[in-house]
């Protein structure tokens, strides 16, 4: 399940977040990478201890624990720091599949969840796109700054190359109460559906009542906490 939830960040957070990242010392990349991803991966990080990371991290945390749509299709158990990145001219990143083991410090978690925030408005760059690769074909994402893409961290996906301009965004992992993505996406569909009927017969209605029921025992039977 591909979810686009738009609009996590303000442009003025926006705004700061590129501030803050222009003043990073940014490093190699390949410092996050597996063995297999490390061969095709040419893009910049900003180091993952460093203060602007762990500051624009906090904000964009805080912002996701209040988003509705996030909490709703990701029914985030865990979520990694983010990383920031970039792609300068030239830069791309190929096919590829995010470990599913992570360790931030001391703390292992799996990751069921890849997340990219986008920091750069679609006309600052050519190419960049970040392709998923899943049952429906190939899926090309490239969404206004502020915007995010959240999808099963088991798909392959690549960036394509930066023909112009520089591309800057944001990423993590998150591991989720349900590491099935058939399953988040089951719940979720049901969670929207709950929410609509609530608007048109309240909240309160009995039918409303054991649908929330059903949801809930779902998430009982299929989550981990
Ligand atoms: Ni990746």
């Amino acid at each position: 399940m591909l979810i686009r939830i738009p609009a996590v960040l303000t442009p003025e957070e926006v705004a700061h977040c590129r501030a803050v990242l222009d003043a990073a010392a940014w490093t190699d990349g390949r410092v996050t990478a597996g063995a297999q991803s490390a061969l095709t991966k040419n893009n910049l990080q900003a180091p993952e201890d460093s203060a602007p990371a762990r500051e624009l991290g906090e904000l964009i945390l805080g912002r996701l624990g209040r988003n509705e749509t996030f909490v709703s299709a990701g029914l985030p158990l865990r979520v990694f720091p983010p990383l920031f990145n970039r792609y300068d001219e030239g830069m791309s990143f190929g096919a590829h599949v995010d470990n599913t083991i992570r360790f931030s410090g001391p703390v292992r978690f799996r990751t069921d969840l890849s997340a990219t925030l986008f920091l750069s408005d679609p006309g600052e760059y050519d190419g960049g796109e970040l392709v998923i690769m899943d049952t429906y074909g190939e899926q090309a994402v490239k969404l206004p700054a502020g915007d995010m893409v959240l999808y099963p961290a088991s798909s392959v996906h690549k960036v394509q190359p930066v023909t112009r301009g520089s591309r800057w965004a944001s990423f993590f992992w998150a591991q989720s109460m349900v590491a099935d993505d058939g399953r988040r996406a089951l719940l979720y569909q049901m969670d929207r559906a709950i929410q609509d009927l609530g608007r048109q017969v309240g909240l309160g209605d009995p039918s409303v009542v054991s649908l929330t029921g059903a949801y809930h025992n779902l998430l009982r039977m299929w989550g981990q906490t």
